[in-house]
């Protein structure tokens, strides 16, 4: 017999309120119910910070293969047969989208083109696209710090590590909205599983091309040492590389821009820190990134596909069923962090989940930390006295799997 959320709590999952501020209702479940069945997103709910954790490890009965199939399961067979290539796509694995022994060589793959020296090296590119990003922004007197800078700089980035000429960044922006759209919501439409799927093969159409010319004419770049590199003799499948391309435009893209938002909207709403974060930003810019990541996961949602039915924490996952592990909720798990709720830069210790645990660890963690840091380091040198706009009311994004603002008007003074 499943625990099954009280209606009430169930639907407060999907409420206005719950994109406002998810923290009171994280609380209930890790109070209520902390491994429970959610009619409304037809999957487990895991909460406390040990559950989420044990479950991000468990890769005996939990995996991330198919992790997507459930979605089309309801779809009426009409629907279904207009998104072939979509569940063609969903089929494959990549990265993210599979299990060892395939993930273990796909990983080191990845991983060995995300080295230390390269992603270190990016650090100047990085200074040179913030900088002027935040200069062209500052012109005027108050600016979206979304819209200017969260929002392009990771995209433009990661189209350059894809090996996308400047001109065809608008395209890799249009590509990553409207794959997201319907990717790692947890619920789709068909329309929006539509645009999504037309977004994907422009996509891939374009980076096939991509990698055959890089394979002709090799360059000292990423998308090269992906297309090119076989460990043990073994390299990506066409598929894969493809597949995994996309994983990196999709996980990279939005995850950084929440972070790059919540960075400045927590800072500049908590003033004392901001100041104390300039007496000493060279000891404190780490800690408080590591704050931000764990006090509003960009992530707040990460799932898996039950592999085979077995027992957790008391309740029956059957096959095939999906599990979602809340990160944001245990996040504020008073069982790990002390005093949850407070946001403190100089937190020690902070092993928060932001990048997942286990094997599936982020592999574009210390891309998205250097971001970060390179725009702090920015704006506390050139806009020390940036102040968020008192008169436009905040708001986050629409999204239950991802939390950042939606907009973030500053004044340059
Ligand atoms: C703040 C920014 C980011 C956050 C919060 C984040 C979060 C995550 C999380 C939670 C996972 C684990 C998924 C799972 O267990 O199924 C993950 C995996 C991954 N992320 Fe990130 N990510 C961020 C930035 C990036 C960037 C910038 C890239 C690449 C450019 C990237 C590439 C990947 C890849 C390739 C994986 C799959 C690793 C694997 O399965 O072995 N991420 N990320």
């Amino acid at each position: 017999m499943k625990t099954r959320l009280l209606s009430e709590l169930d639907a407060l999952l999907i409420s206005p309120a719950m994109m406002e501020n998810p923290y009171p209702v994280y609380r209930r479940l890790r109070e209520e119910a902390l491994i429970a069945w959610n009619e409304t997103w037809q999957a487990w709910v895991v909460s406390r910070y040990e559950d989420v954790k044990a479950s991000l490890k468990d890769k005996e009965n939990l995996s991330n293969e198919r992790r997507q199939d459930v979605l089309f399961r309801n779809m009426a067979p009409a629907d279904a047969r207009q998104l072939s290539e979509l569940r063609h796509y969903f089929n494959q694995k990549d990265v993210i989208g599979s299990d060892p022994p395939d993930h273990t060589r796909m990983r080191a793959l990845v991983q060995n083109a995300f080295s230390v020296p390269t992603i270190r090296a990016l650090e100047t590119r990085i200074r040179v696209l913030a900088e002027e990003l935040i200069t062209d922004a500052a012109v005027i007197p108050s600016f979206d710090f979304i819209a200017d800078i969260a929002h392009p700089l990771p995209v433009i980035l990661i189209a350059e590590i894809l090996g996308a000429p400047p001109e065809d960044r608008p395209l890799f922006k249009r590509w990553c909205s409207d794959i997201l759209a319907f990717q790692g919501t947890g619920t789709t439409t068909p329309e929006k599983a539509r645009v999504s799927q037309d977004s994907l093969m422009e996509l891939f159409e374009y980076m096939d091309e991509l990698i055959q010319d890089r394979k002709r004419n090799p360059q000292d770049d990423i998308i090269t040492t992906l297309a090119m590199t076989e460990i043990d003799g073994e390299g990506f499948s066409r598929d894969e590389l493809l597949a995994t391309c996309n994983t990196i435009l999709t996980a990279g893209h939005e995850t950084t821009m929440n972070l790059l938002g919540n960075m400045v909207y927590l800072l500049l709403s908590h003033p004392e820190q901001w100041k104390q974060l300039q007496s000493n930003p060279e000891t404190l810019i780490p800690s408080a990134i590591e704050e931000v990541l764990r006090y509003e996961a960009p992530k707040q949602r990460n799932f898996r596909r039950v592999n085979a039915s077995h027992t957790f924490g008391g309740q029956t996952f059957e096959q095939d069923e999906l599990v979602f592990q809340l990160i944001g909720a245990a996040h504020r798990d008073e069982r790990q962090f002390e005093e949850p709720d407070r946001f403190d830069i100089t937190r020690k210790p902070n092993r928060h989940l932001a990048f997942g645990f286990d094997i599936h660890l982020c592999l574009g963690a210390a891309l998205a930390r250097l971001e970060a840091k390179v725009v702090l380091e920015i704006l506390l040198e050139t806009l020390p006295g940036i102040k968020l706009d008192e008169g436009t009311p905040f708001k986050w994004q629409d999204r239950v799997q991802f939390r950042g603002p939606g907009f973030l008007l500053l004044n340059r003074e």
